[in-house]
């Protein structure tokens, strides 16, 4: 499918002004829905319900805002911990997001990628994510790499055992070949990890590709995060100055003092 003809879902790109440098790729850990739930009185899986719906939203506003990658973090392989309630209640979640969303997504001009290990999940579940991404594999306005049973360590340890499966030599192990080996190869780094919630840790996500992204936290509870936070976020990082180890630009000439 082409990028081309879709109408724009929401009619406010011509109102907003965008900032200047917009990040090709954004990827979100999208915390706090337990809490959203807990503070209103609802059951935890209200606020993965209202998180699912939320996601909609943002996914939306990427398109607006021209982002070409998205990464959402929905299930780590730290998650099985959690009361088997939860995860049941989480895994049912996945299910009927794809059921009544694909066709959206789809008509969007969404491409859905799965990172992480499919193989723990009900033979089901795994056959209905393996459906949509060919559903939607065409498709090419926006990638969304949906991390479910995803743990960064999990993936180097992944791409490692491969790596030694294909006879790759030590010498030919390179930063590159690395990440031609993770779930995400072939997608460009993240330019900003967003996490919401007010926790202040990466918690396993894209250890790897985060290597040099710009973190930004947000004390909003992740079914509270709209497209105008979404904004200020991107505003944040356009202002921040990225110097991958190197100075800033305008101070490689500065005179040298005299010692
Ligand atoms: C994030 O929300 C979603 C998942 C981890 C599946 P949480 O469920 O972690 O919400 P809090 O952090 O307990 O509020
Ligand atoms: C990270 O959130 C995982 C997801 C958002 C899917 P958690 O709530 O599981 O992480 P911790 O426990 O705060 O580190
Ligand atoms: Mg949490």
């Amino acid at each position: 499918m082409s990028s081309t003809n879709h109408p724009l879902p929401m009619n406010q790109s011509e109102k907003t002004e965008l900032p200047e440098r917009i990040p090709q790729h954004v990827a979100i850990i999208m915390d706090g829905n337990g809490r959203w739930a807990i503070s209103r009185g609802l059951p935890r899986l209200a606020g993965h319900r209202a998180g699912t719906e939320n996601l909609r939203r943002i996914i939306e506003a990427c398109i607006e805002f021209k982002i070409r990658y998205l990464t959402i973090y929905a299930f780590s392989t730290e998650n099985w911990g959690r009361p088997q309630e939860e995860v049941q209640g989480l895994m049912r979640i996945l299910e009927d997001v794809i059921d009544r969303e694909i066709q959206e997504l789809h008509d969007q001009g969404v491409k859905l990628r799965h990172i992480g290990r499919l193989d723990r999940l009900d033979p089901r579940l795994q056959e209905k994510v393996l459906q949509a991404i060919e559903f939607t594999k065409d498709n090419n306005r926006l990638t969304l790499n949906v991390a479910f049973n995803y743990g960064g360590r999990d993936e180097i340890v992944c791409a490692i055992q491969h790596m030694l499966e294909d006879g790759v030599e030590a010498e030919d192990v390179s930063d590159e070949l690395v990440s031609q080996y993770l779930f995400t190869a072939g997608v460009p780094d993240p330019d900003i990890i967003i996490r919401t919630s007010g926790e202040l840790r990466g918690s396993n996500f894209l250890i790897w590709q985060g290597a040099y992204c710009e973190w930004i936290f947000t004390p909003t509870y992740w079914p509270d995060f709209d497209r105008t936070e979404l904004l200020s976020a991107l505003e944040e990082f356009s202002q921040r100055e990225r110097r991958y180890g190197k100075i800033a630009e305008n101070q490689g000439d500065l005179p040298q003092h005299a010692s």
